[in-house]
């Protein structure tokens, strides 16, 4: 048992999960300067939308959502890390309680509501990033306001604009979020008749703020069907996207070893980590399968084990990100699992 195991069954299982996120945070915002650079071993550079990526390890969006601590991260081993999601208008997020663990199927159930500072806040704070070659990708990803009626499409095109507007100069690359289940009628949006529009809309914004294009990704839920699947990956490729990620979380609780009653107390959000590998897996294959090796798969969803990531590179990921598994396996995690890719 690592040291961090120990500290997560004794100290952090005990605490609220919002409270020990926060912990460490604050822990990573104070000893940054103290965190070393060496490189990681077995880590190899990777050119993905013509980017060089350290590695093909990425801390997916969630934990960083203001821009704070990103820079920090790639002293674990993290190759990039995707900030957001960033909506145009600050915004406080849900009531809490809204992240809890579900330890017994090492999975995380959230319905944070997008909690972030605003776009003009996290542009000013990333505007002090220091870029350096062979050094940590940043992705940022965007998502709509929650004030912004989802079926308003003018709207919603409006919304995306002023993040990217703000952010897409200081992105390596850029994300539109329409795949969180905690924000009302987000998901709608990934219907292909108003999503096509809204990412050529994004497109053209970014191209007017960028000197050079912008790889833009657009990120789905896994519990789109799989024909659902298929019409966002033709989509990516008719629009000339750079690529797609896949996935967010999932509103299913099938098959779950957490007693059903703690669950339903648990109530609305979304599921990730290890019950997620499946399905995130399957979606993965299904778009290498329909777009070819012409676009970039980032591969997230239930990643917690160096044969999963391996399995996700088989399955067509160019790149792969996690989250929850960080918080059961902690600050060693990253390095164990790029020994193994
Ligand atoms: C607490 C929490 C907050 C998250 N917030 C975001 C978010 O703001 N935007 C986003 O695109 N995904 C968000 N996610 C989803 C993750 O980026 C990822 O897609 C998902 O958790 C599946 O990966 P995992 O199983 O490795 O955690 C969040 C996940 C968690 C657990």
């Amino acid at each position: 048992m690592s040291l961090y195991d120990k500290v997560f069954e004794h100290v952090l299982v005990k605490m609220d999960a919002e409270k020990a996120h926060h912990l460490t945070y604050d822990a990573l915002r104070a000893g940054g300067p103290l965190l070393t650079r060496a490189p990681i071993p077995g880590s190899a550079p990777v050119t993905a939308m013509g980017l060089s990526f350290p590695n093909r390890l990425g801390l997916a969006p969630g934990f960083d959502k203001n821009a704070q601590v990103y820079d920090r991260m790639g002293a674990f081993g993290f190759g990039h890390v995707e900030i957001g999601t960033v909506t145009a208008l600050a915004q406080p997020g849900n009531p809490k309680p809204r992240l809890f663990r579900l330890p017994e199927d090492r999975a995380i159930v959230n319905r944070m509501g997008f909690n972030n500072d605003g776009a003009s806040a996290v542009a000013a704070r990333l505007a002090t990033r220091r870029r350096k070659p062979g050094g940590l990708v940043l992705g940022v990803n965007i998502g709509k306001s929650k004030v912004v009626p989802d079926d308003d499409q003018a709207a919603v095109e409006a919304d995306y604009e002023t993040s990217t507007r703000l952010l897409a100069p200081h992105a390596d690359y850029l994300v539109v979020n329409v795949s969180s289940p905690n924000t009302p009628g987000l998901r709608n949006l990934q219907a292909v008749e108003k999503l096509a529009p809204l990412l050529a809309h994004v497109r053209r914004t970014a191209d007017q703020v960028t000197s050079a294009p912008l790889p833009m990704l657009v990120k789905i839920a896994p519990d789109l069907s799989d024909d659902d699947v298929l019409a966002v990956a033709d989509m990516a490729l008719d629009l000339g996207l750079a690529g797609i990620i896949a996935t967010n979380t999932t509103i299913s609780r099938d098959g779950l070893r957490t007693p059903a009653a703690k669950v339903e107390e648990i109530g609305a959000g979304g599921l990730s980590g290890a019950p997620l590998t499946r399905r995130a897996t399957t979606v993965l294959r299904l778009l290498r399968d329909r777009v070819g090796p012409e676009l970039t798969l980032i591969g997230v969803g239930g990643i917690s084990t160096p044969e999963q990531a391996r399995e996700r590179v088989a399955a067509g990921a160019d790149l792969v990100q996690a989250y929850s598994a960080l918080i059961y396996g902690g600050p060693g995690w990253p390095r164990q699992i790029l020994k193994g890719l």
